[in-house]
């Protein structure tokens, strides 16, 4: 059965201005992606697209003024925001984890790590304090961290951002969750450090056969370490397929342009800004988001692009993309 199974999600941010007028930021317009088991997704695409919005709407993390108005997010075939509250929360942490963009500000600071790790455990599976604390010297030890059994008495400030995020990681996956989102969990790390974590997430992808999906800005990072990927933007999915098909013949624009046209642009300097405004959101055309940044836009881009079908599961949303 298919793990995740996002379809047609809408999250808007509903304000009031100062004239007291109703203001709507379409920040999710349609979001629609799945993940299998045992698979990694990227999900890509500029600052402010939506991918951390997109996480916290399917785990129901959301805060006023953001509400997810339509849509459906189906783990194991059960809509989680049809579920009702307490049954979310069982499941969020045991089963599903997401590890946040900004990990220092996640982990509580006046409690030591160790006592982080046995406490997540102990508060959704049945253990003893002994064997809680066994398993999280193992899990510390497995992502890497040096003497594991003393590093669980230190503080969160005492850690480097490397470790930090490891450890964040080490919680996500404490109670072996079946699908884990990790939001740039490598960002802002140094290349072997940020190496070192991606190869244990998918090491322990294709050993347990969790689904991951990882959200980040590096289009390296999903060339190595994805199976399929998710382009997003202005909250909508506009390209999706299995990495290899979408680098090979990326047909989205927006897609060609983040890409850029050689792997050596790639390898030099990642993805290439995409020139002009982002989209406002309070004010988003009808048709195609994209269409005044695009170099290929013409008059039928005022009109909603359809998902054109490439074959392989690769899916491009553009008027001028042919099939
Ligand atoms: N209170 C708000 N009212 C209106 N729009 C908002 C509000 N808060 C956030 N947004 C918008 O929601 C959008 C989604 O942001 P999100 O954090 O999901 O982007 P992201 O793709 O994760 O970006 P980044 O790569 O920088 O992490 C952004 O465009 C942001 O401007
Ligand atoms: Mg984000």
């Amino acid at each position: 059965m298919t793990l995740l199974r996002v379809e047609d999600l809408h999250t808007h941010f509903i304000s009031r201005d100062l004239d007291n007028q109703i203001r709507v930021a379409r920040a999710l317009n349609g979001v629609s992606f799945a993940l299998e088991p045992g698979r990694i997704l990227g999900l890509v695409g500029e600052t402010g697209a939506g991918k951390s919005l997109t996480a916290t709407s399917i785990m129901g993390l959301l805060r006023p003024p953001a509400r997810v108005v339509g849509g459906r997010a189906l783990f194991e075939g059960r809509d989680l925001l049809a579920m009702p509250e307490a049954e979310v929360n069982a499941l969020r942490g045991r089963d599903i984890s997401l590890v946040v963009q900004s990990p220092k500000s996640s982990l509580d600071p006046l409690t030591r790590i160790g006592d982080q790790l046995i406490r997540i455990h102990r508060a959704h599976r049945k253990a003893s304090e002994k064997a809680a604390r066994e398993r999280a010297v193992e899990m510390l030890a497995s992502l890497g961290i040096p003497d594991p059994a003393r590093r669980m008495a230190a503080w969160p400030h005492e850690l480097s951002g490397g470790m930090a995020q490891r450890v964040l990681i080490a919680l996500a996956l404490m109670n072996a969750p079946r699908l884990l989102i990790a939001d740039e969990p490598t960002t802002g790390l140094d290349v072997t450090v940020q190496a070192q974590i991606l190869d244990l997430l998918r090491d322990l992808v294709r050993r347990t056969g969790i689904g991951a999906m990882i959200i980040t800005h590096d289009l390296g990072v999903v060339a190595h370490y994805c199976d399929e990927m998710a382009v997003m933007y202005a909250g909508a999915i506009v390209e999706s397929g299995p990495v290899r098909q979408v680098f090979a013949n990326p047909s989205h624009p927006y897609t060609a342009n983040l890409i850029g046209a050689t792997p050596e642009r790639l390898r030099l300097g990642g993805p290439r800004t995409v020139g002009g405004p982002p989209p406002n959101l309070f004010r988003l055309p009808e048709g195609c988001a994209y269409r005044d940044r695009c170099p290929q836009a013409g008059a039928d881009c005022a009109t909603p692009p359809p998902d054109v079908a490439l074959g392989a599961g690769h899916v491009a949303r553009c008027h001028r993309v042919a099939a």
